[in-house]
């Protein structure tokens, strides 16, 4: 072959490989897709909402809309060198990270950006147990398949940093067993899970997803704030969204459409965002809608109810730290019958210093909390409480977490490593514990529900009491999946997806007998 061919065959092979990662059109101008019409609207190009507009593409056109911008070429986000910066650095409605204060007191955090929580969160990838898939009545086959569909694109097989190899020692020291090694399962002991960083530290999110559908397919429009879904005269149907700019410059409304026979909008603006649309949208409790002079599409109670967030406890065993790396969660230990799930991260203090912590959630907390919209501003969080430890159980629970953290701070491998010296005076008896749990609970950032299955959406995640309105995204869960959810909301969104496109299908089907009076197939052209 001579050289010039094979360097022709080279650069074509380059451009294919090139062609298969190509980005969708993204724009932040209103103007582009304002009056338009396409065949699905996803609202929030977040962590389930990336992965399924990445799906729809494959057959149908799709418009997401995301209030926040770009990852892309962002170092907060995507250089593992500045992991938690973008959790230090917040602002009330531009940073990546949009801190917010449940009324329990605990400070909280939501992405604001493409690629949604995936952009800020700690990366740990780790699948839903199979019982959590029966219990969802999903299809298991499919369930595997969407996961690998995700781990192919954006999961990697972490390199233990000597520290999280140390946590690991410690959870088995503390008797988390059997030891697992790199496993995806939700198995009981310790492992390692995967993560979302590659090799080199750069960071994949769900955005990196869209380049997997058929891109040219997708419109992103980034920088846009949807206010309320529309709907059709009488109110039963979604016909579109109705967004702003995010930026507050200026107060115009736009509105966008979904295709007139089968166009659906989905909502996938995650646990606060997608509840707080449907009451700006008037679906959710008549009481809570009249107070704010909300017109009532439909009233269902359900609508922010149910909202969940698991307590968690977090041990400082290193602070002010200086020339650590920062670190991810990379090992879990899944304790005491799946009860309490326990890690570690190294997280900045500030750009010179370092704190480390072993930190612990309780699984299955039973608590529940209610969002409810504070005002009519969409760019402004909802109010929300989550009623940390507010059952007996949830408290008798953090208390037995509390003394098994110890026993991992206090492990011989931890206690050498940081050569921890004048150990602290160790917690103990109910009294002591459960004032230090009530002082000291704060969140995991799990938190999920408020349009929960059953209550609010379906079986199908449609909302209940109108058509071509869904919702797919955390808040449909009522429990938090696995031992971290990132993993299960990803698949839910591509799972979704294909349930949509297959449905689709069967209508065309359905249609074409409908068009032959016998209702004999119609040969294909
Ligand atoms: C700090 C932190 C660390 C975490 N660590 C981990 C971890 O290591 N492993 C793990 O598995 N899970 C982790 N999680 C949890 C996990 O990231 C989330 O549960 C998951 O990403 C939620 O996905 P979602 O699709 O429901 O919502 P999101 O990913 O939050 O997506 C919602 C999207 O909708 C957009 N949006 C909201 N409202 C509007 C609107 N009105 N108009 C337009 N767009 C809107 C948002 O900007 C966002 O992009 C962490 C979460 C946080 C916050
Ligand atoms: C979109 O918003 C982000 C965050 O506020 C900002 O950095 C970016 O410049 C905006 N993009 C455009 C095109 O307005
Ligand atoms: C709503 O309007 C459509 C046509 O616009 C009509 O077909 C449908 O029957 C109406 N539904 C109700 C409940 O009035
Ligand atoms: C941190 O690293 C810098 C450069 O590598 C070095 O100059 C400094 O002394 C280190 N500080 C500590 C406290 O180790
Ligand atoms: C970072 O925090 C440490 C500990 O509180 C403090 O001593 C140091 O001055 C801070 N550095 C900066 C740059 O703020
Ligand atoms: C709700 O609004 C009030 C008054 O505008 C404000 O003080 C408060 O901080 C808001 N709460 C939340 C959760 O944003």
């Amino acid at each position: 072959m001579s050289p010039l061919v094979f360097i022709f065959i080279i650069s074509m092979l380059i451009n294919l490989s090139h062609g298969a990662m190509q980005m969708p059109y993204m724009t932040s101008d209103p103007r582009e897709v304002s009056g338009k019409s396409f065949d699905y609207i996803v609202v929030g190009g977040g962590t389930a909402g990336c992965s399924l507009a990445a799906t729809l593409s494959e057959k149908f056109s799709v418009l997401v809309i995301e209030r926040g911008g770009s990852p892309f070429g962002d170092p907060l986000v995507e250089e593992k060198k500045y992991f938690g910066y973008s959790l230090l650095k917040t602002d009330e409605y531009s940073s990546v990270a949009q801190s917010f204060t449940s009324r329990d007191g605990v400070e909280n955090y939501r992405g604001r950006v493409l690629g949604g929580s995936s952009a800020i969160n700690g990366g740990f990838y780790s699948r839903a147990s199979e019982e959590f898939v029966k219990k969802a009545g999903w299809d298991k086959d499919m369930v595997q398949e969407s996961y690998k569909w995700v781990e192919s694109k954006v999961v990697f097989m972490p390199e233990l940093t000597q520290w999280q190899s140390v946590v690991q020692f410690g959870f088995l020291e503390a008797g988390f067993y059997p030891y697992n090694g790199y496993n995806l399962e939700h198995t009981q002991g310790t492992k390692i899970g995967g993560s979302i960083y590659d090799q080199c530290g750069k960071r994949h999110t769900s955005a990196d997803l869209l380049g997997f559908g058929r891109p040219n397919h997708i419109t992103v429009l980034l920088n846009a704030t949807v206010k309320s879904v529309v709907f059709d005269g009488n109110k039963t149907r979604a016909v579109g969204v109705r967004f702003m700019k995010s930026d507050g410059s200026s107060s115009k409304s736009y509105k966008v459409h979904v295709e007139k026979r089968r166009g659906e909008v989905i909502l996938a603006a995650g646990a606060l965002g997608s509840p707080q649309i449907l009451l700006l949208s008037g679906i959710g409790p008549e009481d809570h809608l009249n107070d704010l002079n909300i017109p009532v599409v439909v009233n269902l109670r359900d609508v922010g109810r149910r909202m969940s967030d698991n307590p968690a406890i977090s041990l400082l065993v290193d602070r002010f730290s200086q020339n650590r790396t920062l670190e991810p969660p990379q090992v879990a230990a899944i304790a005491e019958g799946y009860k309490y799930i326990l890690e570690s991260e190294v997280l900045p203090t500030n750009i010179t210093t370092t704190r480390i912590s072993i930190a612990a959630k309780i699984a299955f907390p039973k608590s529940r909390g209610r969002l409810k919209l504070n005002s009519t501003n969409p760019r402004e969080n909802p109010s929300v409480k989550f009623n940390y430890l507010g059952s007996k159980e949830d408290l008798e629970a953090c208390l037995e977490m509390v003394l098994l953290l110890q026993h991992v701070a206090r492990s011989e491998t931890v206690t050498f490593y940081l050569r921890l010296q004048n150990r602290e005076k160790l917690l103990a008896g109910d009294e002591e514990l459960t004032s230090f749990c009530k002082d000291n609970v704060r969140t995991y950032y799990h938190y999920h529900g408020g349009c929960v299955v059953g209550s609010v959406v379906d079986e199908d995640y449609r909302v209940s009491g109108v058509r071509r309105l869904r919702v797919v995204d955390g808040s449909t869960f009522e429990e938090s999946p696995g031992t971290n959810p990132m993993a299960t909301v990803l698949m839910l969104g591509r799972y979704q997806g294909i349930k949509m496109l297959k449905e689709r299908e069967a209508e065309k089907e359905g249609d074409e007998s409908f068009l032959s009076p016998q209702g004999s197939p119609q040969p294909q052209p």
